[in-house]
């Protein structure tokens, strides 16, 4: 079901000095910021031939990535993002199958303006999954 590879996602205690590693240490081309209050995140992308890096930074308060953070201080891999085609089908497909859909399991808008979902990690080898239909 699952497509490509879309995004490693990387979260960071501050996007501005990881948004220059990728830049200026590793010579790679990355987005002005963007902030994502219904992900509680901002995010930069890293464009690289074969896929993308979305650094993603604490956004408010209640961020969901806040407490990752006070586990890895320094950063570190938070989630893997897969392409589907059907993010409907792909979500009736996981519920089916009796993996957990984070929130209320509906999809909601991700970083690229399409409809992602969110798979607990504990169904998932401990990686959280996103889906986002392509
Ligand atoms: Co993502």
């Amino acid at each position: 079901m699952i497509g490509r590879l879309n995004h490693v996602a990387i979260a960071v205690p501050d996007l501005a000095a990881a948004a220059a590693v990728y830049r200026d240490r590793l010579g790679a081309s990355v987005s002005q910021p963007a902030a994502l209050a219904d992900h509680g995140v901002t995010t930069v992308f890293v464009q690289l031939a074969n896929t993308q890096i979305e650094l993603i930074e604490p956004l408010g308060e209640t961020s969901p990535i806040a407490a990752f953070l006070e586990r890895h201080p320094e950063g570190g891999i938070h989630h893997l993002c897969y392409e589907v085609d059907d993010i409907g089908a792909a979500s009736a497909a996981m519920v089916a199958a009796g993996s957990r859909v984070l929130g209320d399991g509906k999809p909601s808008i991700g970083a690229h303006g399409k409809p992602v979902i969110f798979l607990h990690p504990k169904d998932f080898l401990g990686s959280l999954i996103e889906l986002e239909e392509a």
